[in-house]
């Protein structure tokens, strides 16, 4: 959201959010039973409700464009990004799918920040192929930083 409303003020950008805001994709790809036991728990529903009430007081309709789908469906969807956040399935799988997706889409000396690094060691292995590591910060250091160099 601070990142949306400097758009608003600056008077250009678009931010998408792409999530599925349901369980179902992460248990395909859970490794532990206490894992989709959790994921069940889990009020998805009111999680996508209690956000767009965040939102709306904001006024940033032309700004956020949300995409309640999975990463691979909305690829097509774009051409060039110039910062990406990838905080989505949390499973090797996934988050290495997104990074082979979406990294190609990100401009050369552009921006690639990776939320909760530690769970996913492959996907972090393919950014720092072509990446350099700017900066970790975050709880527990969960959350670095990238610019792509190639
Ligand atoms: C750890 S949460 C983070 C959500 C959000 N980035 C945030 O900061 O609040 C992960 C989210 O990714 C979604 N998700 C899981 N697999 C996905 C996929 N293949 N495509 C899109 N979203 C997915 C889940 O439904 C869940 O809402």
């Amino acid at each position: 959201m601070p990142q949306a409303l400097a758009l608003k003020a600056n008077g250009r950008g678009v931010i998408h959010g792409i999530d599925t805001w349901c369980a179902e994709e992460e248990i395909k790809f859970a490794s532990k039973e206490k894992q989709v036991k959790w994921l069940n728990k889990v009020n998805y529903e009111d999680i996508y409700q209690s956000f767009l009430s965040a939102l709306e007081p904001h006024n940033l309709n032309e700004i956020i464009r949300i995409h309640r789908m999975t990463s691979t469906d909305a690829v097509s969807m774009f051409d060039v990004i110039n910062i990406l956040h990838i905080d989505g399935g949390h499973s090797e799988e996934i988050s290495c799918q997104d990074v082979e997706l979406y990294l190609p889409k990100v401009k050369k000396g552009e921006f690639i920040w990776f939320y909760d690094i530690r769970w996913a060691s492959k996907a972090r292995n393919i950014l720092a192929f072509k990446c350099q590591l700017l900066k970790t910060v975050g709880m527990n250091n969960n959350c670095e930083l990238y610019r792509k160099l190639y």
